[in-house]
This record gives C-alpha cells, sequence and structure tokens, in this order.
C-alpha cells in the first residue's frame, strides 16, 4: 500500500499527462522527418524530440519518465547526488529530505518542494548542487532559473519578477518570474546572492514560501508547488579572516610533508649514508696512516739491522721486527674499534634526525593535531559568522518559512569548506563533463593519464577558492591547449573527429598525440519506432 502511495505521488498530473500526450505527435512530425537511413525510412532522434516537449510543456524530459521504479531514486537520493557534489552531505541530507517529504505527500501540498537558504565559502557547490538538483529531478541540469539578486536592490525591481502593473513601462509583457515558472512548473529556482535584494522584493518571495502561489500583474496565478527554491548567500563571510587560517594551515602541511618524505626508507637511508661520509673517510685515512707508520720503522729497523754485528743486538732487532705485526694488528683494531664507535653513535644521529623515528611520530600527530585544531577554529568561526549575518540581514518571519539543515536545526545550510583530499574526485568529474561534451559533439575521445590528473590537482585546489581553481586548471592544461593542438592539426589536414586523441605531460605542461580513428556508432530509430516508445512513456 505504502508503495503504490509514494509510485502515485510520483506521477504527473492528469492535465499535464494530456498535454503531453496531444503534443507528441505534433512535434513527432514537426522535428522527425530530417534524416534517410539507407532503407529509406525517417530516423529521429529521440532526445531532440524530448527536449522540444520539454520546452513546449515545461516538463522536463526526465519527468517523462517517472514510474512506479523511479520510488527507489527518491530514497536513494543522497548516494546519487553525492557521487557528483562531494563533501557536502549534509546539505544533500536537507535537500532529499524535503524532497522525499513531498514526493510521499507528507509535506504541505500547496508550498514549494522545498525552501532553503545555502551559505558559506565560495566555491564550494552551493551553485553546482542546484545544477545537480535540478538533474535529479528533472534529468536536465538546465531546468533551473538562476536570478542575480545583486540585480534587485531597488524598491522598483520587484516590479521584474511579477511584471509591471497597468500603467506601468513594460505592463503586459509579464514579469520574468511569473513567466519562467508559467512556461516551465517543474523547475529549480536559484536567487543567487539573495541578501542583496531589496525588502519589497523578498516580500514576493515570502508570499511565494507561504502560499506555494503567486499572482502576476496581470493577475494570472502562477502556482510554485512542483519548484524547488534555492538562496545562495555569503552573508558573514567576510567577517572571517580566512587567510590568516590558511596561512597556518599550509605552514603545518609543509612540516608534514617534509616529515613525510622523512618516512621512506630509501630516502632517510641515502640521506644516512651521505651524513656518514666524513666520518668512514676518517676512519679509512687513519687506518692507512698507521700502516705507513708501522711500514717506516720496519723500514728502519731493517736498515739499521743490517748494519748490526753484536749477535745478541741482531737478535732484539729480529725480536722487534717479529712483534711489529702483532702491534699493527692491536692498534688496528683499538683504532677500527674508536671509529665505529663514532660512526655507530653518528648513524643513530643521522637516523633520529632523517628518520621514522620515535621523535618523528610524535611530531606529525602534533602537527597533525594542530592542523585539525586550526580546521576546528575556522569551521567554528565561519559558523558564527554566518549565524550573525544571517540573524543581522533576514527578517525571522522569513527564515523561519525556509526548511533546517537536519543536524543544526539551522533554517540555513552551511557548506563545508572543501578539503584537499576532496579535489581529486572534484578534478575528475570536471574532466569526465568536458570529455564528454568532447565525444557527444565531435566524436573524440580523449585519453588521459595520472600524471595529467596529477597536474591539475597540483594546481587546482585552493583553501580559500575551494574547487574554484579547478575550472580554471582544466582550462589552462586541458581545454585551451587542445583547442589550438586542434586547429594546428586541422591545418596540417588532420581532423580530430572521430578519433582517439591521448594527453600527457610533459615539463611540467600537457602535450597531445593522434591516435587511430574510431567507428562511428549511430543508434538509430524509425520514426515509428520514436513515435510509439515517446507514446508510452508519456501516456
Ligand atoms: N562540492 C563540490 N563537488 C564537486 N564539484 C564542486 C564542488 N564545489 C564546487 N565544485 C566545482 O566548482 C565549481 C564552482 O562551484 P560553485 O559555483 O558551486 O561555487 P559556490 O559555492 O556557488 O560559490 P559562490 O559562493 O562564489 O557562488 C562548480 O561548478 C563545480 O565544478
Ligand atoms: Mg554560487
Amino acid at each position: 500500500m505504502a508503495k503504490k502511495g509514494v509510485a502515485s505521488a510520483l506521477t504527473l498530473p492528469v492535465e499535464a499527462y494530456n498535454r503531453v500526450a496531444a503534443l507528441v505527435n505534433d512535434i513527432v512530425s514537426a522535428h522527425a522527418a530530417q534524416q534517410k537511413v539507407a532503407d529509406g525510412k525517417s530516423v529521429v532522434d529521440i532526445d531532440l524530440i524530448k527536449r522540444k516537449l520539454a520546452a513546449k510543456t515545461g516538463i522536463s524530459a526526465g519527468q517523462l519518465t517517472l514510474g512506479e521504479e523511479d520510488a527507489s531514486r527518491y530514497v536513494n537520493m543522497e548516494a546519487e547526488v553525492s557521487k557528483r557534489v562531494v563533501n557536502q552531505d549534509r546539505a544533500i541530507r536537507a535537500l532529499a529530505n524535503a524532497i522525499r517529504r513531498n514526493k510521499s505527500g507528507l509535506s504541505n501540498p500547496h508550498r514549494p518542494m522545498g525552501k532553503f537558504l545555502f551559505v558559506g565559502p565560495t566555491g564550494t557547490g552551493k551553485t553546482y548542487l542546484v545544477k545537480e538538483l535540478a538533474r535529479f529531478l528533472f534529468k536536465d541540469p538546465e531546468a533551473y532559473v538562476r536570478f542575480d539578486m545583486s540585480e534587485f536592490m531597488e524598491e522598483h525591481t520587484y516590479m521584474r519578477l511579477v511584471g509591471a502593473p497597468p500603467s506601468y513601462v513594460g505592463f503586459g509583457s509579464g514579469g520574468q518570474l511569473t513567466e519562467a515558472v508559467r512556461k516551465r512548473p517543474y523547475t529549480v529556482i536559484l536567487l543567487d546572492e539573495v541578501e542583496k535584494a531589496h525588502p519589497k522584493v523578498w516580500d514576493i518571495f515570502l508570499q511565494i514560501l507561504d502560499d506555494g502561489r503567486l499572482t502576476d500583474s496581470e493577475g494570472r496565478t502562477v502556482d510554485f508547488k512542483n519548484t524547488v527554491i534555492i538562496m545562495t548567500s555569503n552573508t558573514g563571510m567576510a567577517a572571517v579572516d580566512s587567510q590568516k587560517y590558511e596561512r597556518m594551515l599550509t605552514e603545518r602541511w609543509e612540516k608534514l610533508k617534509a616529515l613525510d618524505e622523512a618516512q621512506d626508507p630509501a630516502l632517510v637511508a641515502a640521506k644516512v649514508e651521505k651524513g656518514l661520509d666524513g666520518l668512514r673517510a676518517g676512519r679509512e685515512a687513519e687506518l692507512k696512516a698507521l700502516e705507513a707508520k708501522v711500514a717506516k720503522a720496519r723500514a728502519d729497523l731493517e736498515t739499521a739491522s743490517a748494519e748490526l754485528t753484536d749477535l745478541s743486538q741482531v737478535m732484539k732487532a729480529q725480536q722487534m721486527l717479529a712483534s711489529l705485526d702483532g702491534k699493527l694488528d692491536a692498534e688496528r683494531e683499538a683504532a677500527e674499534a674508536r671509529h665505529d664507535k663514532l660512526i655507530a653513535a653518528k648513524r643513530a644521529e643521522l637516523e633520529a634526525k632523517f628518520g621514522a623515528g620515535g621523535d618523528r611520530e610524535t611530531a606529525r600527530a602534533k602537527l597533525q593535531a594542530e592542523a585539525d585544531e586550526i580546521e576546528k577554529a575556522w569551521d567554528a568561526e565561519i559558523a558564527l559568522a554566518i549565524h550573525e549575518g544571517v540573524t543581522q540581514r533576514f527578517r525571522p518571519e522569513f527564515i523561519n518559512r525556509l526548511d533546517e539543515d537536519p543536524d543544526s536545526k539551522n533554517k540555513w545550510v552551511i557548506f563545508n569548506r572543501l578539503k584537499k583530499e576532496n579535489i581529486g574526485i572534484i578534478a575528475k568529474l570536471q574532466v569526465k563533463e568536458f570529455v564528454d561534451l568532447l565525444s557527444e559533439r565531435h566524436g573524440t575521445e580523449l585519453v588521459l593519464g595520472d600524471d595529467v590528473m596529477d597536474l591539475l590537482i597540483e594546481h587546482g585546489f585552493s583553501p580559500l577558492y575551494g574547487a574554484r581553481p579547478m575550472q580554471a586548471a582544466v582550462e589552462k592544461f586541458i581545454i585551451d591547449p587542445l583547442a589550438k593542438w586542434v586547429l594546428d592539426m586541422a591545418q596540417k589536414g588532420e581532423s580530430a573527429a572521430d578519433r582517439r586523441i591521448k594527453v600527457s605531460v610533459k615539463d611540467g605542461t600537457t602535450s597531445f598525440e593522434m591516435l587511430e580513428k574510431l567507428e562511428k556508432v549511430v543508434e538509430k530509430r524509425t520514426l515509428e519506432g520514436a513515435a510509439q516508445a515517446l507514446t508510452r512513456e508519456v501516456m
């Protein structure tokens, strides 16, 4: 029973079905017969038809396939969205809770599906999550409308949202907000930098949050119950001295890096051996000097004894000569023992200095603990500054109508600062986006090695700007040089279309290499097949 309830809550309203169904035939015939395949049948691009449908009905392509099996998607929403949005579990959970409440019929059906205030550091995914939410809900990352609230600072600008009243300039052309939602009722509404808007503009949104409806200047009521409203703000962030924290952290990270290098046994051994070179040379020199001394004594004795005539003296000299070897051995042993002791002491000292000895570990733990403390202090200061920023800037009746953060129960959701360990996945995601685009548009398959990813990670992260530098790094090391290279190749008569291209790192930058030509695979559907499939999906 419960399952059925969820499923029926997921399906499209009847009137939407009817509108869609009526449009299917029109659109299919209007956009279908552009291409002929070998056997003379027409083929259609089913995605194109879906996009046209979406544009006409305001129902995104993804909505057309909502059915029983989709109920589980909402249950697993966090897992799906967090594949693409990294380290923002709390924000994703907040969204998922709201969406599930709505889809299961447990929330007020006359209010927007969700209404959130996203706050926190720049480049951490506030705007990006909006796109990913649109992708999740409507299978279309562009199924959102963005309003830059810094363009709505003055009182009269509210008219741009709902349309100018009669007798005002612009009357009759509708409002930007009301028109957007009228055309596309299933949408995410993004209000960037919401703190900058004039209170009169906020009043408009207050009404939407309360009623789920808004009447435009021409008296048409627009329904917002299939929208999610997301406001973003950097309020409070200016009060945090982020550079100070970054400096303190970087210092610890550098020291930790030096310590990590000390953990590599081969590296340590090499350093220790080098440090012992001097003492070893001293040992060799002394042993050599000893031998030279004894050799000289032997030579002197031999010369002297050759001139001796007294038998007893000759015998004495012979004895002395015989004992010289024993003396040398004894002295050599003593010298060796002395030097070896010195060297052993020095080795222990060097190993402690360069190696991962006990005090290294303590030093490491201490630095790590300090870094953790700095991170915590930074986050605490951000949370406090945001609390102050939000409560000072927004009226309580506005804030109280928003959905809450499931952990803190605040009416705003703080985005986490991104960490170094998140950036590898973000690099992969951004590269994949470009690779997919290239493959879709030109049939080009880009192959990247780990060395390329390492280069991107090295340049694409900053504690201050989150993932923003990654976009710049992908542009600098992949997109821009590839564009140039593709044009160069084109001049030489080599096309990159339908080719495999390898990217690798040379001398700290990327280089490209043309590999084999690829077989082009096109999925062809007949006109009849496409029409049938579409009708099945929407009916
Ligand atoms: N958590 C994340 N997971 C994956 N990618 C991210 C994440 N955060 C940021 N990015 C990447 O960085 C880009 C910039 O992030 P985004 O525009 O969402 O920042 P923002 O939080 O809205 O910042 P601002 O406050 O300056 O508007 C995104 O388009 C995305 O590619
Ligand atoms: Mg943003």
